[in-house]
Parts: structure tokens; C-alpha cells; sequence
């Protein structure tokens, strides 16, 4: 079968995740990198034999890509995957897809006129340990689904409080920090109704504001079926966990202190809770472990190796198949609309 030629539109820190992963795919060749900074394109394109540019418009019209993918900070996304969908070439955007309902839709909008596909990068939904939970609830395991909930609490003090530039999140805007409700809690935002399967019809919360004091962060999200998705986020703080609540990381992930190889202690793990009225389940998404807890008692579910950074590749190949099959992509744009909408309803924007 041909390789599937692949673009880097921004080279930094998860674009190097990115190209770890997908080393692991056969008939995948990452071609192409451009970064607005051209001595960083030059250094990735170095590391991993590509061909670097300093302009988007040469790299999208010369370098024959297959799939581009938008690794630059959000609010870079739109231009750029306007950028493909001009030149044609399908598109694979991270998230957040937008800071604004308006751009999510202009970027849907050009990628349906240019008849290229646009899948969201939620990530998420391929970690093997999300993966398997969604098995287990899709098989009834846990009954209906009554709460899902995620807090990241921790740091080293408000002092050490570290909020993302401008580069990433204009001032005045929706802004806040790497675990922050934007930047990661869209995840969730994303995660919590693919596994509830059911629409939010009331959404409560407050978010950070870029050039603004930072202050703890939440959402609440009201289901149709009635369960509740809860997210808390401060990193201003300290862990209240004890050292021996932590987890050896089944895969890489980023920890509190920052990224934890495989088989490392994790002291502070990343987990979603998910309650329902049969049982429920603790997912140590990046540690990649998982709980299942129910009348007979607690059990650890063996989940598929490797663990993270394999989401990428797993959500990079289905979007691949999701193109040769005519299909759309695995999760398609409008999910990332969904997310970004439910996110900034707390910041007053409502569509
Ligand atoms: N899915 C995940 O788990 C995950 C994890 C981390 C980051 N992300 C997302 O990835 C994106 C990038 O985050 P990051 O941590 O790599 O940021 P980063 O700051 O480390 O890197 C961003 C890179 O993009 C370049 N850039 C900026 N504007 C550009 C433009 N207009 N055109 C081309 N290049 C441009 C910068 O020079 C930099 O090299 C963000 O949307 C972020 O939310 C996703």
C-alpha cells in the first residue's frame, strides 16, 4: 500500500510526541515540518529526515502530503488549517480546534468547501486505558452512567504557577495553564460526553482569563440521561495526595512534575472517575491502568500495551482508514466544535 506522507505544522513539544508515536506505523512517513520559527523547523526536520520549510504555502504545495497535521498553539489553528483545506490536503487539527465558535466554523466550513477531511485531535478517546473503560461501559459493565469526574490539584505554590504565553492564548481571552480548563479540561469536555452518549443541557463553571489573575477552575455539565460530569483544575497549589497514592506509569504521561517515562513512579497520576449505578472505574489514563470496582470488589483490568504516547498513532492510523475507506474522520470536527462551545459558554460565548 503507498506511504501516507505526513506535514508537521508546528514543531514544538507535542509535535515531538507526535513523531514518537508515530514511528510505531508502518507506511507512515513524516515529509514535511514548518514552524514559524525556521530554526526550529530546521532542527525537527533534522532529527527526524524530513524536509524542513520556512513557508507554509511551499511546504502544502510542494512537499505531496496526504495528511497535514496542526501542531501549532490554538490560535494558530484556524489560519492554518484554512491553509490546507486551500491547497487540499485532509487535516488533522489539535485541540483545542479554536478559541472562538466563529473560527471553529470557518475552519469547517473551508475544509466541506475544499472536500478535504478534518478530523479533532481528541487524543483521549485512543489512550488504550480510556479505551478499554469505553468497552466496559458500552458492555453495560457499570450500569448507567451517574457521575465522571476529574480534579487536577497540585503544583508548588502560587509563586511556581506557570500560565501559558501569548503565543498560545491572547490576552483578554480564554487563557490559564497547560492543566488548566482551555487547555486540558477540553479533553474531558470531549471524553465525558462520548462516554455518557448523551447531550449536555446545562453547563456551569468558571474559567481563567490569559493576562488576568489566575484562580481555580471548574465545570460542572448536566447530561440529558442526568448524570453529571465534574472538572476542577488548580496548579497554584500542592498535591494533598499522599507520595504512596501514586502508580509505576504504564506509559508516558504528563505528570504533575512534568513528563513520566513508562514504568516510572508517577507520584501524582492523572485519573477519571467514572461512577454508574452497577459499579465503577478509575482510569489512570496515562499510567495506563485501570480499576473496576463493584459489588464482588475491586479489580485491575488488564489494558492493551503500549500505553502513551501510542494515542497518537492510534488516532493518526484511524484517521488514515477513515480517508481510504471515503469515511469521515474518526472524530470529526464537530466534536471539537462541541467541546470549544461547552468550554466557552463559561466565558459567556453561547451559539
Ligand atoms: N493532545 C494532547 O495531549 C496535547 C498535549 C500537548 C499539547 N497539545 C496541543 O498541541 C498544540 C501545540 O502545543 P505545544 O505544547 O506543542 O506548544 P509549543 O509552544 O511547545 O509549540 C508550538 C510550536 O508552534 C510554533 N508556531 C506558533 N505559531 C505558529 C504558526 N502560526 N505557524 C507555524 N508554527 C507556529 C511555535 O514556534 C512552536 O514551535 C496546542 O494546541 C496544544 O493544546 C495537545
Amino acid at each position: 500500500m503507498k506511504t501516507t506522507r505526513i506535514g508537521f505544522i508546528g514543531t514544538g513539544a507535542v509535535a515531538q510526541v507526535h513523531a514518537e508515536a508515530y514511528r510505531a506505523l508502518a507506511g507512515v512517513e513524516l515529509a514535511a515540518c514548518y514552524d514559524l520559527d525556521p530554526a526550529r523547523a530546521d532542527a525537527f526536520a533534522r532529527t527526524h529526515s524530513a524536509q524542513g520549510y520556512s513557508d507554509l504555502a511551499a511546504m502544502l504545495s510542494s512537499a505531496n502530503l496526504d495528511i497535514a497535521c496542526v501542531l501549532t498553539p490554538a490560535r494558530a489553528h484556524e489560519a492554518a488549517v484554512i491553509a490546507c483545506a486551500n491547497a487540499g490536503v485532509h487535516v488533522l487539527c489539535e485541540k483545542p480546534l479554536a478559541l472562538s465558535l466563529d473560527a471553529c466554523d470557518r475552519m469547517i466550513r473551508a475544509c466541506e468547501q475544499a472536500g478535504v477531511s478534518l478530523a479533532y485531535g481528541a487524543s483521549y478517546r485512543f489512550l488504550p486505558a480510556v479505551v478499554t473503560a469505553k468497552q466496559l461501559i458500552d458492555a453495560g459493565e457499570i450500569g448507567d452512567i451517574l457521575l465522571m469526574r476529574e480534579a487536577a490539584v497540585g503544583g508548588s505554590g502560587i509563586e511556581r504557577r506557570e500560565t501559558l504565553s501569548e503565543a498560545h492564548f491572547p490576552a483578554g481571552g480564554p487563557g490559564g495553564s497547560g492543566m488548566g480548563l482551555i487547555d486540558h479540561g477540553i479533553h474531558l469536555v470531549d471524553l465525558f460526553s462520548w462516554l455518557a452518549k448523551s447531550p449536555v443541557t446545562r453547563v456551569r463553571g468558571r474559567g481563567n482569563i490569559a493576562g488576568q489573575k489566575q484562580l481555580p477552575e471548574y465545570l460542572m455539565l448536566e447530561y440529558d440521561n442526568g448524570a453529571l460530569g465534574e472538572l476542577v483544575y488548580e496548579d497554584g497549589t500542592f498535591p494533598s495526595e499522599l507520595p504512596t497514592e501514586g502508580i509505576f506509569s504504564g506509559g508516558s504521561g504528563w505528570d504533575v512534575g512534568g513528563i513520566t517515562p513508562p514504568g516510572q513512579w508517577q507520584a501524582h497520576p492523572g485519573s477519571i472517575h467514572i461512577h454508574g449505578s452497577r459499579g465503577s472505574l478509575r482510569i489512570f489514563h496515562y499510567a495506563n491502568a485501570l480499576y473496576l470496582r463493584n459489588q464482588h470488589g475491586v479489580r485491575e483490568i488488564k489494558v492493551p500495551e503500549p500505553g502513551a504516547p501510542i494515542q497518537f498513532a492510534l488516532q493518526l492510523q484511524a484517521f488514515i482508514d477513515s480517508i481510504r475507506a471515503g469515511l469521515p474522520p474518526p472524530v470529526p470536527a464537530s466534536a471539537g466544535r462541541e467541546a470549544c462551545r461547552l468550554v466557552l459558554s463559561v466565558y459567556g460565548e453561547h451559539s
